[in-house]
């Protein structure tokens, strides 16, 4: 079957978040959905099971269970067992419940920033604090790279850290990070007895390469404190259905879990099951034709930025569908992300909400027909240009 990614497909009117949330006539390249439609067989399964028409409860379902644990003994050689699943509605929901399972109020929840914003707001919904380190930045030429950095990890811990929350891939700096820096983390958890729970939700989009290691995989003591946190959602493009799961092989993390999901999270809807059953069965043909066309997106961004943003830097991301870009120094009249949706229409994520070392960054979520992310750019060089003349008159 040959995809076509290049249709634009109207999405107004349907209730999409990235769509609706601005005035019509803003190109949104925000929130990480894809303009694409979900791979056909996640279709068909779906129309199927609204056909049936009973819509009832369903718990534990063992097929899919069945189809991950050999997903991820197949991709990472992780041999998982179907009792070490957890499903869940969402990795939101998941992050949150890890902040309420695991520590007492006034502990801390270590994390590597910028980082996804509802990682620096999970903790303090359960009286825990954010302990920030930043990650270390370098540029080679006007591409950025962030790295681990131990130094300030270790200064960021203190006596009431008890969680290490992990992103990888990283949101949004686009690092997948390697074994070797996976074992550092892991040596730092180890040494200050951390929980690590690690959002693995982009594992599946990767460029040039790059492979992922879910960090549980270094060693049975480094699974022994970890919960990996996973979903069809971003993957296949799904994350309406609803349905994520965390992998947890410690039987006793994995009862605080439950329990402190209990109650709160809901149930995953018998469509959020169904569509990531499909998509696990039937969607890598679609995956793979999806991640060639993001790479040349990817790389289409990286160009137009380097030839028409003189002074932006960016990421060229390993993983996930997200550009990140510094516009420090590119002289702007606002704040990017005011000045590009005001000026330009072009709505992206302003960078300060990934905590203090994203400002003056956007993020730009590069899955969209490549002829609409050229209009976006297009519209974001002009109102430049033209602040940039009337600046200068
Ligand atoms: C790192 C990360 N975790 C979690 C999510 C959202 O997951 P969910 O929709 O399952 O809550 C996103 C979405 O962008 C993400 O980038």
């Amino acid at each position: 079957m040959i995809y076509n990614f290049d249709k634009q497909i109207e999405r107004r009117g349907t209730g999409s978040a990235k769509w609706e949330w601005y005035d019509d006539g803003v190109l949104p390249l925000w929130v990480a959905d894809m303009d694409f439609r979900a791979p056909e067989p996640v279709i068909r399964a779906l129309h199927r099971r609204v056909e049936h028409g009973i819509f009832g409860y369903e718990f534990n379902p063992k097929e899919l269970k069945t189809v991950i644990c050999e997903r991820l003994a197949r991709l990472y050689g992780w041999q998982v067992q179907p009792d070490e699943i957890l499903f869940l509605p969402g990795i939101v929901s998941a992050l949150n419940v890890a902040c309420r399972a695991f520590g007492e109020p006034g502990d801390g929840v270590l994390m590597q920033t910028p980082v996804y914003p509802p990682f620096l707001t999970a903790p303090g919904g359960y009286g825990k604090t954010a302990d920030l380190a930043e990650l270390a930045v370098s540029a080679g030429g006007r591409l950025l790279h962030y790295e681990l950095d131990d130094e300030r990890m270790a200064a960021a811990i203190t006596p009431r850290t008890r969680m290490f929350m992990l992103c990888n891939p990283h949101n949004p700096v686009g690092r997948v990070y390697s074994r070797h820096e996976l074992e550092r983390l892991a040596e730092t958890c180890a040494r200050h007895d951390l929980v690590i729970c690690s959002d693995e939700i982009h594992c599946d989009l990767l460029f040039d390469g790059h492979c992922h290691t879910p960090i549980a995989t270094l060693a049975p003591e480094v699974a022994a404190r970890t919960i990996t946190l996973m979903a069809p959602s971003k993957t296949f493009n799904i994350p309406g259905l609803g349905c994520g799961f965390a992998i947890i092989q410690n039987p006793a993390l994995m009862k605080q879990m439950q329990a402190a999901a209990a109650g709160i999270t809901g149930h995953v809807s018998n469509t959020g099951f169904t569509g990531a059953l499909a998509a696990y069965q039937e969607g890598q043909p679609w995956l793979e034709a999806a991640l060639a066309y993001l790479d040349g997106n990817r790389r289409f961004v990286t160009d137009y930025v380097l030839e028409h943003f003189p002074g932006v830097s960016l990421t060229q991301p390993e993983g996930t569908y997200l550009s990140w870009l510094d516009w420090r120094q590119a002289g702007l009249p606002q704040r990017p992300y005011e000045f590009f949706l005001k000026t330009a229409r072009v709505a992206l994520n302003d960078g300060a909400l990934f905590g203090k070392p994203g400002e003056g960054f956007l993020r730009l979520n590069f899955a969209t027909p490549r002829a609409l992310l050229a209009e976006a750019l297009e519209r974001m060089r002009s109102a430049w240009a033209e602040a940039a003349s009337a600046a200068g008159d």
